[in-house]
């Protein structure tokens, strides 16, 4: 059976049983705790915490899950896959665990024909938490499975939540035997993968305020009703019913392994059991390409683009894998320009926007690819560097430092250092190089809780959010009267703040803009009798509730305590001025460029603002004047701007710009600038009419990571006081230069050219200057036991070029009757050189022009070397010169005497 039947099944079988299908979510969710979405109920989890309600009882998903913990055991086991689809069905306050149950054994073991998925039921094992004795006795009751096939297990095994605080409860699990081939008797306790767990039924009922480890967590109390959450992997049922081994080889998988051995001239399975544990390197290689190709693909898809943190990185990481692993397969060519478009056509019957969205996704992965074989050429370098090193000190340890420098600078993989080194004989300090990288991502992790909410633990503020989500005024008004509802400090609520404290304030009402969608917060006062609060950032923590952090300027303020909260203005209206400008300017470029230019992360604050797109490359000049033209015009057009609240398919429906990572929410706000010249959905603030934006000013252009561009721009008044500035420049210099500002670039060139000529007059005017002494400083040579030698110091000034042709010169007029030896000596850009010549005459007497420069730069405190006839060195003391030409006279005479 098809992966894509098994999933249209699935939702058949939950609609007739009264559930709504709900279209899975992006990767992205807006989740501090989350890198992406890594269950079907993510998106629900609100409606699980009570924190909103539930627009239906029943709901069934298949939502797309990226996991990477496991990134390590990918294709080693047949189970682990980064990213899987899972089938949901959810019950809010609704069903419990008898229906959840139930609805499961019908599903799975109902005849193919019958339209279920026909498993054998005496087949199916089932596990319980270990004192639900409720759901042990469903499943005997309910279901063929006796009592010795229902086992009991502990938290570990047996009780969900999702890693962190939020909702829990125990679970129950089902299995399948997949026979003795897979692995030894005795049940899913004894082995996991001849018994495959194949869907788990969570009974959410408990809220956990902390999650320390999958058994070790606290809970905070019941959740206000009793829910539902199942997950069943749809990778693995289609495992089962297409009867293949392992997650890797189903149908929407498959190919892409066929057709990357195809490339690395090996076969696949050629040496492989059904056992995935015992697979030959090649396979489990081919696998990794087949399951990170497939990852990519779909991250790509909804927004991601490589980058060397969070979500960016665990995409570069999985790409660069999926390389390197095609090149251990002998592949040395760009691989991804054939698999991709081969997954590609294997998601799209479930996934059509892979096929609309394919020329960006595309252009990611292979600029990816291209810039990572680039740095596996050059960390090759630097690593045989290292290497040569370690070894030339007697060592045989590469230390851990190094390969984490490798890794951090480079983007080279620990796995390829590891391996490089041992081609060459050496270990690598693992242990140094993992706790440097754990530091790392300590520190990374820190850093990201500190700037999303001061902290992770989102407790208290669900505690707050639990009365009810703030009133958001920001759209309708700068200043409202309200009431403090919380404070915290340190993420806990304290009663009371006062003057000089920085604390976290949560009002029934606010005017204030959270930052979200690129825009940063607003800023303003919150103000109460005796009390004035400066607000220094406006994040949204938890979906709902907004909390202003702020710095107590005077007074105290008091939870209960009525306020009034007004926005700054002046900074609102240039934060609209940015924000309509960001839109306009993304406008802008997909007219200019086409529609592949699409925007992937924004960044606007009042004056500026900052658009990252897919493209991949540079904009010349041309194009950037007529992206600002075409946004210019757009501006002064006077487009109006509205925004508008509607159901998400209507949005999508409208051709409104979804932007990536934008929150999964039944209604999406679309705002339009002159209807669908320019249409996205954004929940920021924006001004009127275009023509408020004012002047827009492209500033810059730059690169900031393969297939990603960034424009910035200046927006109001910010875009004339630029323009102001570099209208005074222009006239600075066309007074200095005594030109029209339009003929500037002709004066500046022509004198960059006159200069240019100038200097190659004074060069070969020098030259000849030099060639011109050399007459008179030959008539100077002297005998040194019978040799012509001539010694000059030509002092500062000259070239070493000049040097080495009066050197040539005086040679020649040495002549070569008898033997000659010329020594010329000079300061070139501050540092001494000599250069020395021998005639054949001399060389015939054993005199060697290295040996004397050797000897000179010695001297001169540094060193030289080159031929008998010709050799040149230098050193880093000019006061020496006089003393280095004396010494090639002295070493003349020594070495013409030695053999007489
Ligand atoms: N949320 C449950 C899981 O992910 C179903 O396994």
């Amino acid at each position: 059976m098809e992966t894509a039947e098994i999933r249209r099944r699935w939702l058949r079988f939950f609609e007739e049983k009264g559930h709504v299908v709900v279209p899975s979510a992006p990767l992205l969710y807006d989740d501090p705790n989350l890198l992406f979405v890594n269950a079907g109920m993510v998106p629900f989890k609100p409606y699980f915490l009570g924190q909103e309600t539930a627009p239906w009882k029943r709901a069934t998903s298949v939502q797309k899950c990226v996991r990477t913990g496991d990134i390590e055991e990918v294709g080693k086991t047949s189970r682990h896959g980064t990213f899987f689809q899972m089938n949901g069905n959810f019950s809010f306050g609704d069903y419990f665990k008898a229906d959840a149950i139930a609805f499961a054994w019908e599903l799975l073991t109902t005849s193919q024909t019958g339209g279920g998925y026909g498993l054998d039921p005496s087949k199916l094992w089932a596990t319980v938490y270990e004192d639900d004795d409720e759901a042990a006795d469903l499943w005997t009751c309910l279901t063929e499975i006796p009592a010795e096939r229902v086992v009991r297990r502990g938290k570990k095994d047996n009780y969900w939540h999702m890693g962190v605080a939020g909702p829990g409860g125990p679970c129950s699990e089902i299995f399948l035997d997949r026979g003795s081939d897979y692995g030894r008797e005795g049940g899913p306790a004894v082995d996991e993968d001849r018994y495959m767990e194949i869907w788990n039924l969570v009974f959410m009922q408990y809220d956990l305020s902390a999650v320390r480890a999958k058994d070790d967590f606290d809970v905070a109390g019941e959740l206000p009703s009793r829910n539902v959450d199942t997950g069943m992997g749809l990778e693995r049922m289609a495992t089962v019913l297409q009867g293949v081994d392992n997650l890797y080889e189903i149908d929407e998988v498959y190919p892409v392994i066929e057709a990357a051995a195809e490339l690395a001239g090996k076969r696949y399975g050629e040496h492989s059991h059904h056992d995935a544990a015992t697979s030959h390197p090649d396979d489990v290689r081919l696998r990794v390409v087949a399951d990170h190709v497939r990852s990519s693909l779909m991250l790509i898809g909804d927004g991601v683009t490589p980058g060397n943190e969070g979500r960016g990185y665990v995409l570069r990481r999985m790409l660069r894998r999926a390389v390197r692993s095609m090149r251990l397969l002998g592949v040395d060519e760009p691989s991804l320009p054939v698999l991709l478009p081969i997954s590609k056509d294997r998601m799209k019957a479930s996934y059509p926007e892979l096929e609309r969205g394919f020329e960006r996704i595309s252009q990611i992965a292979y600029a990816e690819e291209v810039a990572f074989r680039r740095t596996l050429a050059s960390g090759t370098t630097i690593l045989d560097t290292a290497v040569e090193k370690v070894k030339s000190s007697g060592g045989h340890l590469l230390e851990g430092g190094q390969a984490f420098a490798l890794h951090d600078t480079y983007g080279f993989p620990i796995d390829l250092t590891l391996e490089m080194a041992a081609e060459q004989g050496l270990e690598v300090d693992q242990e140094g190089f993992r706790r440097l990288m754990t530091e790392q991502r300590e520190r990374a992790k820190a850093d990201a809780r500190a700037k999303k909410s001061g902290h992770g633990d989102t407790h208290a503020y669900r505690q707050l959010r639990e009365q009810g989500p703030t009133e958001f005024r920001a759209y309708v008004e700068l200043d409202t009267d309200s009431r403090v509802r919380g404070l915290l400090r340190g993420g806990e609520l304290v009663p009371v703040a006062g003057q000089g404290e920085q604390v976290e304030v949560v009002l029934e009402r606010t005017p204030f803009y959270a930052e979200s969608g690129g825009q940063i917060a607003d800023e303003g006062v919150i103000t109460a009798d005796g009390a004035r609060l400066r607000v220094l950032d406006v994040q949204r923590p938890v979906k709902g509730l907004i909390v202003h952090r702020v710095e107590v300027l005077e007074g105290e303020v008091r939870v209960g305590q009525d306020v009034h909260a007004s926005v700054d203005p002046e900074w609102r209206l240039s934060a609209c001025q940015a924000h309509s400008g960001t839109h306009v300017v993304h406008a802008a470029l997909r007219q200019v460029l086409g529609p592949t230019a699409l925007q992937s992360g924004s960044y606007n604050k009042p004056g500026y603002l900052r658009l990252d797109f897919a493209w991949n490359s540079a904009l010349s000049a041309a194009t950037r004047s007529e992206v600002e033209e075409v946004a210019n015009l757009a501006v002064r057009q006077d487009l109006p701007v509205s925004a508008m609240v509607m159901p998400l398919p209507k949005a999508r429906e409208l051709g409104a710009l979804a932007l990536f990572g934008e929150t999964y929410d039944e209604d999406v706000r679309v705002v339009e600038i002159g209807g669908p010249w320019s249409r996205e959905l954004c929940g920021g603030t924006h001004v009127q009419h275009s023509s408020q934006v004012g002047a827009l000013s492209v500033t810059g252009e730059s690169s900031v990571g393969s297939g990603v561009r960034r424009v910035e721009a200046l927006v109001g008044m910010d875009a004339l006081r630029y323009l102001g500035r570099e209208r005074s420049l222009v006239a600075e210099l066309a007074t200095t230069l005594k030109a029209r500002p339009e003929e500037l670039p002709d004066r500046v060139s022509s004198l960059l050219a006159r200069l240019k000529e100038a200097e190659r007059e004074i060069q070969a005017l020098h030259h000849q200057q030099v060639l011109a002494s050399a007459g008179q400083i030959a008539a100077g040579a002297k005998d040194v036991f019978g040799v012509g030698f001539v010694r000059h110091d030509a002092g500062s000034g000259a070239t070493t070029d000049d040097l080495r042709t009066l050197t040539l010169e005086l040679r020649q007029r040495l002549g070569d009757d008898r033997p000659g030896v010329v020594a010329v000596a000079g300061v070139a850009k501050g540092r001494p050189v000599v250069i020395v010549a021998t005639n054949q005459p001399a060389r015939d007497w054993g005199v060697r022009a290295g040996e004397l420069v050797k000897t000179a730069a010695t001297t001169l405190g540094g060193g030289g070397g080159g031929k008998d006839d010709l050799a040149q060195g230098g050193g880093t003391d000019p006061s020496r010169i006089d003393a280095a030409l004396a010494d090639v006279e002295h070493a003349v005479g020594e070495r013409v005497t030695a053999g007489r």
